[in-house]
């Protein structure tokens, strides 16, 4: 019989799982995740958050919890997300967001690391990340970035490990920086959402912190966010980021924007971050409930792109299951 080759075949790689295993390029690590947690002064019992099976708001006491079982199950990094019961246009008031932190290093001390998320849109009656004009029709960058430098130094002096501006106002970074060094924390970092573009994907999250943009002046975010359309600017304005003193730069959604990822990556020796938000990981979520995906396996093809891709660092809704669904993963 005559012999037959396949000279260009590329199968032998994927013959068995071993190999599979072995030639596998993107290795995932439940080290490399942090899991974001929403604290809500105006709840009594945790709140489930629309579209996010498993995520709740929770309470300054349920959040301990939460953490405490994040840790049995390998999650040591989150990132806080304080909700104020009071919103207002100016005058804000952070003793809620220190006292959450305080609590959560008094119980569990350097076993956890804090980032806190550093916006006013969950403080605001119109539900913008920063200061309004009187008409509500601009966000005023330099009030605003002289509020969250103030924010940034009462968390850090409650004990946040990390700073994570998500406002997207100029000139952030080095005011933070400044003001943080002016007291000392200069080992206070500084994750930037330095590539956070406006995007539909928020939804979920807007439910958990009422954050939705709510005035008859600016109707969206379109003027301080990144547009979809324009992957240029994400690039400046993460080097820009960079630049100011950023530590760590962001890039979110995470998903949908993969290439700025890659990107970005070919530009900065910095590491990157990738944020899964919560309106991609609730399409997974629906996709799942209707039966149409296997939830921990999509998760996982996410979380490989986005290594792929190369980003250092995850920020999932399912962080806290990292661990368990990456050592039994399918390779
Ligand atoms: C606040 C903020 C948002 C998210 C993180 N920080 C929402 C927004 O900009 O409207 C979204 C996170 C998510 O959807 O998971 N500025």
């Amino acid at each position: 019989m005559e012999k037959i080759f396949y000279p260009l075949t590329q199968r032998r790689l994927r013959t068995d799982t071993h190999i599979r295993e072995l030639t596998a390029s993107v290795k995932l690590s439940h080290k490399s995740f942090i899991q974001p947690l929403f604290v809500d002064e105006a709840i009594a019992e945790p709140r489930p958050v629309n579209g996010l099976a498993d995520v709740e708001a929770d309470t300054a006491s349920t959040v301990l919890k939460t953490i405490e079982r994040s840790i049995k199950g390998g999650a040591t990094k989150f990132l806080l997300f304080p909700v104020p019961a009071e919103k207002k246009e100016s005058n804000f008031n952070f003793s809620f967001a220190t006292a959450v932190i305080r609590s959560i290093k008094k119980n569990f001390g350097n076993d956890v690391w804090i980032a806190s998320d550093l916006c006013l849109c969950s403080y605001t009656t119109h539900g913008h990340c920063g200061i309004l004009n009187d008409d509500h029709s601009k966000l005023v960058n330099h009030k605003t970035v002289d509020v969250l430098s103030t924010y940034a130094t009462q968390v850090a002096v409650a004990g946040a490990d990390s700073i994570a501006p998500s406002d997207m106002t100029d000139g952030r970074i080095t005011a933070i920086r400044t003001a943080l060094d002016a007291l000392g924390y200069d080992t206070v970092s500084i994750m930037s959402y330095s590539a956070k573009f406006s995007s539909q994907f928020y939804g979920p999250f807007r439910d958990a912190c009422h954050s939705a943009p709510n005035t008859n002046g600016l109707k969206n975010r379109k003027t301080y966010q990144l547009s979809p359309l324009n992957s240029n600017d994400a690039i400046v304005s993460s080097l820009r980021d960079e630049k100011e003193g950023a530590d760590i730069l962001m890039v979110k959604p995470a998903g949908l924007y993969t290439d700025i990822i890659a990107r970005l990556k070919q530009q900065t020796l910095k590491p990157i971050a990738a944020y899964h938000v919560s309106g991609e990981f609730a399409a997974i979520e629906a996709l799942a409930e209707k039966g149409l995906v296997n939830r921990e396996a999509a998760n996982l093809e996410v979380w490989t792109a986005l290594t792929r891709a190369g980003s250092d660092i995850i920020i999932s809704y399912a962080a806290k299951n990292a661990k368990e669904w990456i050592d039994k993963m399918e390779y």
